[in-house]
């Protein structure tokens, strides 16, 4: 017997493991299935602590239920998979999804993070060993990645992406499927990703969390559409709807979306999910005058799946039997739902995640340890040095050094939002870490200096949010006496490092912010800090770019560390003390100030640009503050220094389907190894429409010795010229371009090529 055979008798399913070709095999399950089984493999329910177990069980048995998810348990899901597999009339199995967005039991670096490694082989292995851990906790799907591009940091849900470019984000969107999906989403340890938020929720209007989208059409192809299209090319298996609306229609209920472009465009075949409640809120969207209404459009438009939602369940019974929805319409999405089963491997082996009792492992967390090394390297990439004045950094490990500030001690913020299966006992604290690097040689002396935050309107909201823990720990000093205590050790001290800015759930699902500096409470520390005159290095932990004006005028040395995981403490101390030179790059723009929202890099041109150092009259800026970003796309430094040649290009001149080859030397001309990334930007001249200042083309990420001198070639084609034009076709147009090389987005080397 094959082991396949094998393995399902073994299980005592039904004989699935005769598995023809998958269609012939779909279509087979489908002609024995009743309307109410095809229903119930459209329910996508999630599994709360407190819900009665039998009655789930039941459930399932009756054929009632498709996938569940927020369970996480093996004995809970092979419960599950007991009732679907042995208890239901057809013997289906179900699926078992959850939020892996960033790690799952191991926390890697949130999305941002990640983004600001530039480092491909860096995600890919951090989806990896998210698969790895996360199919060990017989989990079959992750909702992620999630890709939507972001232009306003007052949403925050932007620390879940990989930032505003699409270049960059599509690039990770297909490292991240391929770590999640390994080379099958069949494999024991593959997880199959369910891309989202399809589409373009990251552009709710104002920032505002599941506000409404309007977007043009070409700047949809050309900047937000991308991404979701690469993960789907990667072989993503799954997409998740997003809540908001486009440009009047919800996703939910989009045929435009879910059909004509999704499916017929694009050629995805998987099986499209809805987000939470999305069809019942089809209703306050005031597209369905009801919930049947809702149900109605939802299944029409191609939500296959519905995620914790109850109208499918109710209504398309009904539906069917008016004729208002046909059976071909349910069996389109049934197909889908079953396809993706078929595609995790479930139907070979419907507990290959699961396993058997005896293989239920002895230590959950044994996972976890193995894959401290991998989540210290990415945290370590991800950490971005924004100001080294005088170079105050790296640090002596023989010196004493004040550390303060409420996220210095705060594991649970290390994690960030989303933070799946980790736990509070596993996560490094920067504390933590940096008594570790200073032990037997300097001196640290610890004081908290202030709270996160003393607004109560914020800290009621956080504890709203608060997953874990009952409450957000609050000093309850006054906040003059912790100053006062944080100064006094300031002043014994040779340095400060003060850990400030947002707890993990101020950028979170639903946690859009109208400010973006450092809350008053932690500004207030740092300006009393900043009076003893010790040298101020400030460890900025933040799920979005903050207003630093403040800060990058008055501190020595500045580390933009995100919400870095389980490992964060130990790699923020690595980049301190010199253990690691830092080589993050801005995945994502920083403003001045609010009003300066939106100001990512790769904006269109207008007929009146401001020019620097120009300020006049009458062209596009603001005539308050300085114009641009405070740290531009593509922004970081070293505690080395690169140096760029002039652009040479093979040719100034390219033929219809040739290829042109721009070079530069980078050398190191600092007397430490480290590395940078080299971006290749384009600027099309002149097209048939208006096209973006510059986009970003291609990078490499390289190492260099102090003295090495390298060169780095980019090769140009049509590829890289074309975009979509008014009738949004991908097309490449002769003409004038510019290639831009640099180590941002703003220091360019430049050179001039033609396209005939
Ligand atoms: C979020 C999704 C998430 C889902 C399930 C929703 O509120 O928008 O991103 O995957 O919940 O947890």
């Amino acid at each position: 017997m094959c082991a396949v055979l094998a393995a399902a008798a073994a299980s005592a399913a039904p004989n699935h493991a005769l598995l023809q070709d998958k269609k012939a095999f779909i279509d087979d399950l489908l002609g024995q299935m009743t309307l109410e089984e095809k229903i119930g493999q459209l329910r996508l329910i999630s599994i709360g602590p407190d819900m009665p177990r039998e009655k789930i069980v039941e459930e399932i048995a009756a054929g009632r239920i498709g996938a569940t998810f927020n369970s996480v348990v093996h004995v809970d899901n092979r419960m599950m998979q007991d009732a679907a597999v042995k208890k239901s009339r057809l013997g289906i199995p179900i699926f078992f999804a959850y939020d892996v967005v960033h790690g799952h039991r191991t926390i890697f670096p949130i999305g941002l993070g990640l983004a600001s490694s530039w480092d491909m082989a860096t995600i890919e292995r951090s989806a990896r060993v998210s698969a790895i851990e996360a199919s060990a906790d017989s989990l079959d799907m992750t909702f992620a990645p999630m890709v939507d591009i972001s232009r306003d940091p007052r949403w925050g849900r932007m620390s879940e992406g990989f930032g505003e470019d699409p270049y960059l984000v599509s690039r990770i969107a297909q490292a991240m499927v391929r770590g999640y999906q390994g080379d099958s989403p069949a494999r024991r340890d593959s997880i199959m990703a369910s891309v989202k938020h399809f589409a373009l929720y990251g552009a709710v209007e104002g920032g505002r969390d599941y506000n409404i989208v309007d977007m043009s059409p070409m700047r949809m192809y050309q900047d937000f559409l991308p991404p979701y299209r690469a993960a789907i090319d990667a072989g993503a298996g799954s997409v998740m709807v997003a809540l908001n609306s486009i440009n009047g229609m919800p996703a939910s209920a989009n045929t435009w979306l879910m059909q004509d472009l999704l499916r017929k465009e694009w050629g995805f075949t998987g099986v499209a999910v809805s987000d939470h409640g999305a069809i019942t809120e089809l209703v306050r969207h005031g597209v369905a005058r009801d919930g049947r209404e809702a149900a109605k459009l939802a299944i029409k438009a191609g939500i296959d799946m519905s995620m914790a939602d109850t109208l499918y369940w109710q209504e398309l019974p009904g539906l069917v039997e008016s004729g208002e929805v046909s059976m071909e319409e349910i069996d389109r999405s049934v197909r889908n739902v079953l396809g993706a089963k078929y595609d995790m491997g479930l139907f070979h082996d419907p507990y290959l995640r699961i396993g058997s009792p005896a293989d239920d492992p002895a230590d959950r967390y044994a996972e976890e340890r193995m894959h401290r090394a991998d989540a210290r390297e990415a945290a370590r990439r991800s950490i971005v040095l924004l100001e080294n004045k005088n170079r105050t950094l790296p640090l002596r490990k023989s010196a004493t050094v004040a550390l303060v500030g409420p996220l210095a001690d705060a594991p649970l913020d290390m994690m960030g939002s989303w933070s799946a299966a980790g736990r509070r006992e596993s996560s490094v604290t920067l504390r933590q870490g940096m008594e570790e690097a200073l032990r037997g040689k300097g001196r640290l002396l610890y004081a908290v200096g202030a709270n996160v935050t003393d607004d109560k309107r914020i800290v009621d909201y956080l504890n709203f949010l608060n997953w874990d823990e009952k409450e957000v720990l609050q000093d309850p000093r006054p906040p003059a006496e912790m100053i006062a205590e944080a100064v006094a050790l300031a002043k014994q001290a040779d340095v400060v490092v003060a850990a400030v800015g947002e707890s993990r759930g101020m950028s979170h699902e639903s946690s859009s912010r109208t400010r973006l500096d450092i809350p008053a409470s932690q500004r207030a520390l740092l300006e009393a800090l900043k009076a003893t005159g010790k040298p101020l290095v400030l460890v900025l932990m933040n799920g979005r770019p903050l207003d630093l004006q403040w800060e990058s005028a008055n501190a020595d040395a500045i580390l933009e560390t995100w919400f870095s995981g389980t490992e964060g403490g130990h790699a923020i101390a690595d980049v301190l003390f010199g253990d690691y030179n830092p080589s993050g790059k801005l995945p994502i723009s920083f403003p001045r100030s609010v009003g300066q929202i939106p100001t990512y890099y790769n904006h269109p041109r207008v007929g009146r640009p401001f020019i620097e150092g120009k300020p006049g009259n009458y062209t596009s800026q603001y005539f308050e503050e300085k114009n641009g970003p405070l740290y531009p796309f593509g922004y970081g430094l070293s505690y080395t220094e690169f140096a760029l040649s002039p652009v040479v290009l093979s040719s100034d001149r390219m033929g219809r389907g040739g290829r042109i080859v721009a070079r530069v030397n980078v050398a190191n001309t600092g007397d430490r190894g480290g590395e940078t990334v080299v971006q290749l930007y384009i600027r099309d001249e002149a097209a048939s429409v208006v096209r973006p200042v510059k986009e970003l083309r291609g990078f490499q990420k390289i190492a260099l010795a102090p003295g090495e001198t390298r060169t780095v070639e980019f090769e140009i084609g049509e590829d890289e010229l074309k975009f979509f034009n008014a009738r949004l076709e991908h097309v490449v147009e002769p003409g004038e371009f510019e290639v831009q090389i640099g180590l941002d987005s703003q220091s360019v080397e430049t050179a001039r090529f033609t396209l005939r």
